[in-house]
């Protein structure tokens, strides 16, 4: 059966979101483990989780992008300059990076849809989905911690 013709436009957005997938699973792994060395265990297992499912979004990006007959194209991630271990700094930071992805994701499928490759637009919708949990999470545990301070600290992130 013949494969989808690649369109440029869906490559170009395609390798985008990897690699903003990329640099997520990157920063997620750098906050998992300085959030485990200051003692927030439970925080800390939320974002080792949450890095290995950036990794698989990746990991689909990429299979989607050999399946369309070209080569993973990799470009280096902007990393934000991030706090040490402050976890309402890392909120703020996780916060921006899924409303980032979240906004580069819908732009993409719109793209897909134009360009009439259907099977690529499934995948971002699917990874949409995914990226718009994360940030209801982080969204609210910051505001949960903005309400009750050190107690819902303590309670739910160590
Ligand atoms: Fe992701
Ligand atoms: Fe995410």
């Amino acid at each position: 059966m013949a494969r989808p013709k690649a369109s440029n436009k869906v490559l170009e957005v395609l390798n985008n979101i990897y690699t903003g997938e990329i640099g997520a699973v990157g920063i997620y792994m750098d906050q998992h483990i300085k959030a485990a060395d200051a003692g927030y265990k439970q925080f800390a297992d939320m974002l080792k989780k949450d890095a290995v499912e950036e990794m698989k979004h990746a990991e689909h990006l990429a299979e989607r992008i050999l399946y369309l007959g070209v080569d993973v194209r990799y470009d280096k991630h902007e990393v934000p300059k991030m706090p040490e271990t402050d976890p309402i700094d890392f909120f703020k930071t996780d916060i921006m990076l899924e409303t980032v992805a979240i906004k580069r994701l819908n732009d993409g499928i719109n793209i897909c849809f134009k360009e009439k490759d259907n099977g690529s637009r499934l995948l971002l919708e699917t990874i949409l989905q995914e990226e718009e949990t994360h940030l209801d999470v982080y969204e609210t545990m910051l505001e949960n911690i903005t309400k009750y301070g050190d107690a819902y600290i303590v309670q739910h992130l160590m």
